[in-house]
């Protein structure tokens, strides 16, 4: 079928190009970010296979089912920047790629967590400049630590076995709790407690009304002082102009973050040269206690293989008119 692929890298061309050989789809890579200025560029197409920070809200979805689009194949676990009802009303399937290597997500948020404790980003700079100095490069250890692991899905669970075998106690928050991780030692408390005792906590719960600005000033002021907090699941779990004025107010010691609520546009491209006008993330990149990667806990060969083959496998149903593999929810 022919698919266009939306913002589209290097890394898209490459990981689909390989598993395409034994879908042969006509892929056709276009770089632009998919909005509503872009998504004529989708003309035709009886697939298009938007990522996260493509904007696929209503009139996107008006316009391109308008223009012949029949299949959203997203290559990403998350959809909520799609219109799944529009969607369905247009009679476009939607599918995603529910599960692919959750040690890729976890692995990352523990990276940021054990950079920020023992000051990498910082010791890395410093090393390269002849400063050899250990003031200010002090770590407070993980071993013996509390760490509050908020949505024990997949990744969570992947997070939360990794810092278990760091010898850290952990606690757990999540509506559905799982029996297996309770078995493993994790405690499943409210979330009041575990913000309130939990040297760490990390989020790993998808971004629904309920989950939105999660991490507002209350649960701020809530946290344990000089707690770490590390998003690498949605920007929009937190409230970023509270957790900045807990940073502040040294109420959190420590931010790690792999997603930002303002992402879109950002994310993912290269602004080095270019004046970048978001006042809220260049106050963060201020913070020698904050360490911010630009969506990349995904981004290893095995997750970017699976992707790849989930996304082409959905397109390869769809064509032949099988039952999808990975349908979006409609709810
Ligand atoms: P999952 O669906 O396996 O697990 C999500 C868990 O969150 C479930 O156990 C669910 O019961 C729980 N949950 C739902 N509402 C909750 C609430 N209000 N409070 C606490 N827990 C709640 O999802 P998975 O694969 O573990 O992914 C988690 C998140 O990671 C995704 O939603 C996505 O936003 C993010 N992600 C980030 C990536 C990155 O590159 N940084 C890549 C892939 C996913």
């Amino acid at each position: 079928m022919r698919v266009a692929v939306f913002s589209a890298k290097r890394h898209d061309v490459d990981f689909l190009g390989a598993a395409n050989a034994r879908h042969g789809h006509e892929l056709a890579f276009l770089e632009p970010r998919l909005t509503l200025e872009t998504a004529s560029l989708a003309d035709g197409f009886p697939v298009v296979c938007p990522f996260v920070n493509d904007e696929v809200g209503e009139p996107v979805v008006e316009r391109l089912a308008d223009r012949g689009t029949r299949m959203l194949a997203l290559r990403s676990a998350g959809f909520t920047h799609v219109d799944v009802k529009a969607a369905a009303r247009r009679g476009i399937a939607v599918t995603h790629v529910p599960a692919y290597s959750p040690y890729a997500v976890a692995e990352h948020a523990v990276a940021l967590l054990l950079a920020l404790d023992r000051k990498i980003h910082r010791a890395y700079v410093r090393v390269r400049e002849g400063n050899f100095a250990l003031d200010g490069l002090l770590g407070s250890g993980l071993h013996g630590r509390t760490v509050g692991v908020v949505g024990t899905g997949a990744i969570g669970r992947a997070f939360a076995r990794i810092v278990l075998g760091f010898g850290c106690r952990v606690l757990a928050f999540d509506p559905m709790p799982n029996d297996a991780l309770r078995g493993e030692g994790v405690r499943y408390v409210d979330i009041d407690e575990l913000l309130q005792t939990s040297d760490v906590v990390s989020l790993h719960c998808p971004l629904t009304p309920a989950t939105h600005h999660l991490i507002d000033a209350r649960a701020v002021a809530t946290m344990k002082p000089g707690a770490f907090l590390i998003n690498t699941s949605r920007g929009g779990l937190v409230d970023t102009a509270a957790v900045v004025e807990g940073l502040k107010s040294e109420r959190i010691g420590a931010l790690g973050l792999d997603v930002y609520e303002e992402e879109a546009g950002l994310f993912f491209e290269d602004l080095s040269a270019r004046i970048i006008l978001d006042d809220v993330l260049m106050r963060l990149l201020t913070f020698p206690n904050v360490l911010i990667t630009a969506h990349q806990g995904f981004f290893t060969e095995e997750a970017l293989r699976e992707i790849a083959e989930t996304t082409l496998a959905n397109i390869t149903a769809f064509e032949r008119g099988d039952p999808l593999p990975d349908p979006v929810p409609a709810g």
